[in-house]
């Protein structure tokens, strides 16, 4: 196939608007899976369950796929989440056009925006789709208008289609043809291509999904990783369709997978560029390696599972190539990792992985975002060789005379709800530090608001309290994460003075009482009574801003004495006293680490 004869494409959408249902409809049409004989795709879709359960595709699922005997066809499948909104503008950088699919009877959603300006910023062609026709519900006129009003998107422009059913799916194909422009390619260059996806085959090493822009690729040749400079021998192209198959070679234009030995996925990164060794090349501009955004202590709910965890997290982690791992301990959890993740869902999932397909318990400490300190003190700067640091674990925090600025990752994140419901929607991004931006009612009695939120603040439960506050009928999501100065503090919880470093976070100042007594109360509920009097406090530096008692246990010691001897049960109680005061002076609790769990989950 020339080049003329190649388009390649996306499908994009908001969770459940029809992305896959329509991606195995163009498959089957094109005859690439067999309708009747779906289990061959089967794996594919099993590798995927917990991600799909939870609405959501992680990993991409690429395919190639002839259509009318003269067109090659290459679908390249992102992911579908807001936690990886930097992958999915990565892989629209290999197409040169998407499908923008929204389902007939919710309209335009929170995704619908964000994906439309990721490839609206990547460039590339827009065909909008409307799914879900066939719907009782389905409200195409409202969705037309919605389309229009918020993307300046052309009626003329869309295609009325039931993925399902297979309504007009096949004028989705003729329409990629006529209105995705074919590649700009250069077959005389030296091979250079760019990473959009990359899995893990225990046997055979990283398998990465290239875009073949320049040149050709076979078997044989030497490449190199233009972000890693590593350089490797090639040991076999091909296609996907979707699943493997090996092919003499990739041409510029065409898309396909490589696989050269690569034992690390950290040196197959999505958006990296590959290319002929000893070749001068312009590498594909802005690639970032993946930032993990969300951290979280991870440790063996039995602490003689530690190894066993250990071995987990490297299998899991071979396969994705996002997450970040330090070891770390606890004084109540023993051993463990501190693990950093794009985002809130994407560690729900690992952890759900580590469940269910390693078996392994884990307790999860409460998640943090990564903050940075700034520093002018020259002796300090000279110590870091910089004058930032980024601190994702809050008992690291430096002390308050280490630093002169303190600050906070604040995303701009968008909501769609039903206009009777903005003010709650209001209230609850004011409440999370949300500064309000814009709003924008479109048809069917929806607004489109804008807000600037702190990361930290919608990194817990953001998301389900504005589904609350909604009946279920918000959207919500975020792009563009950056830096701005904000008054952090670090927030320590003392039993009897001692730090229980498993309950340290770092906290807005002007959120810092609440959050005190929410966890000095949390505690007191928790902790067993012991013959000592427990104190229970929330500081900030050495300032108190919540305290709570727990009273010593009373024994009855002069349950003994009969009679009434009044002097010696005094003399008693006046000894059981001072004993308590002396054990007061010197106990140090150590929280249980059931206590702890009970916290960490209500948290
Ligand atoms: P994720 O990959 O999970 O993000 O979702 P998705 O966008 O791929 O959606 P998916 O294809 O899984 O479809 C979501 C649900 O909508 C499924 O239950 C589909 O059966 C259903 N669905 C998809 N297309 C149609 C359609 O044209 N009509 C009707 N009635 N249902 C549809």
């Amino acid at each position: 196939y020339t080049f003329d004869k190649i388009r390649n494409f996306s499908i994009i959408a908001h969770v459940d608007h029809g992305k896959s249902t329509l991606a195995d409809r163009l498959l089957e049409i094109t005859g690439t899976i067999d309708k009747n004989e779906k289990s061959k795709n089967k794996q594919v879709l099993d590798r995927l369950e917990v991600e799909r359960k939870r609405g959501i595709t992680v990993k991409a699922q690429t395919a190639s796929m002839f259509y009318k005997n003269d067109y090659l066809l290459n679908l390249i499948d992102t992911p579908g989440h807001i936690d990886f909104t930097y992958e999915v503008s990565r892989s629209l950088k290999a197409c040169q056009g998407c499908l923008l699919v929204v389902d007939a009877a919710q309209g335009v959603q929170a995704q619908t925006i964000a994906n439309f300006f990721l490839a609206f910023e990547a460039g590339i062609k827009v065909i909008p789709v409307i799914n879900k026709i066939d719907l009782k519900t389905a409200n195409v006129e409202a969705t037309i208008e919605q389309l229009t009003q918020t993307l300046d998107l052309k009626k003329e422009e869309m295609l009325f289609i039931s993925a399902k059913n297979g309504i007009n799916c096949e004028q989705v194909l003729d329409e990629i043809v006529n209105r995705i422009p074919s590649p700009i390619v250069n077959y005389d260059k030296p091979f250079k291509s760019l990473v959009f996806d990359s899995v893990y085959d225990l046997r055979r090493g990283a398998i990465i999904y290239i875009a073949c822009v320049d040149g050709e690729i076979k078997k044989g040749d030497k490449v190199k990783s233009f972000f890693t400079k590593k350089v490797y021998e090639v040991q076999e192209v091909g296609l996907a369709r979707p699943d493997f198959r090996p092919s003499n070679k990739i041409q510029a234009g065409q898309v396909g997978y490589m696989i050269c030995n690569i034992r690390n996925i950290k040196e197959a990164l999505v958006g990296d560029t590959f290319h002929l060794d000893k070749a001068k090349i312009e590498p594909f501009p802005g690639f970032k390696s993946p930032k993990p955004m969300v951290f979280s202590g991870f440790f063996p709910e039995d602490s003689q599972n530690f190894s066993l965890l250990r071995k987990s997290i490297e299998k899991l982690c071979i396969n994705d190539s996002s997450v970040s791992i330090a070891e770390d301990s606890s004084p109540a959890l023993g051993q463990g990792y501190r693990l950093g993740f794009l985002g809130l869902l994407h560690m729900e999932v690992f952890k759900e992985r580590l469940e269910k397909e390693f078996s392994q318990s884990v307790i999860i400490t409460a998640p943090n975002v990564p903050y940075k300190v700034k520093f002018s003190n020259q002796k300090l700067v000279k110590f870091h060789g910089t004058n930032e640091l980024v601190i994702v674990n809050p008992t690291l925090w430096p002390e308050v005379h280490n630093f002169d600025e303190t600050l906070e990752p604040v995303v701009s994140g968008t909501i769609v709800c039903p206009n009777d419901n903005f003010r709650e929607v209001n209230q609850l991004c004011l409440s999370r530090r949300g500064v309000f931006e814009s709003r924008q009612e479109i048809s069917g009695d929806r607004v489109i608001l804008k807000y600037k939120l702190p990361l930290n603040e919608i990194i817990l439960d953001f998301f389900d309290k504005l589904k609350k506050e909604t009946s279920g009928y918000a959207s919500f999501d975020y792009e563009d994460i950056f830096y701005e100065l904000s008054d952090l503090v670090k927030l320590v919880i003392c039993l009897n003075d001692i730090e229980i470093e498993e309950l340290t976070q770092i906290v807005h100042r002007q959120r810092a009482g609440a959050i005190s007594r929410v966890l000095v109360e949390k505690l007191r509920d928790e902790i067993p009574q012991k013959q000592f009097k427990i104190a229970i406090q929330a500081k900030i530096g050495g300032k108190i801003l919540a305290r709570e008692n727990i009273k010593a246990m009373r024994k009855d010691v002069t349950a003994k004495c009969y009679g009434g001897d009044q002097t010696r049960k005094l003399k008693l109680l006046r000894e059981q006293a001072e004993g308590k005061k002396r054990i007061r002076e010197t106990a140090k609790i150590e929280i249980s680490k059931d206590v702890l769990i009970n916290i960490l989950r209500k948290e």
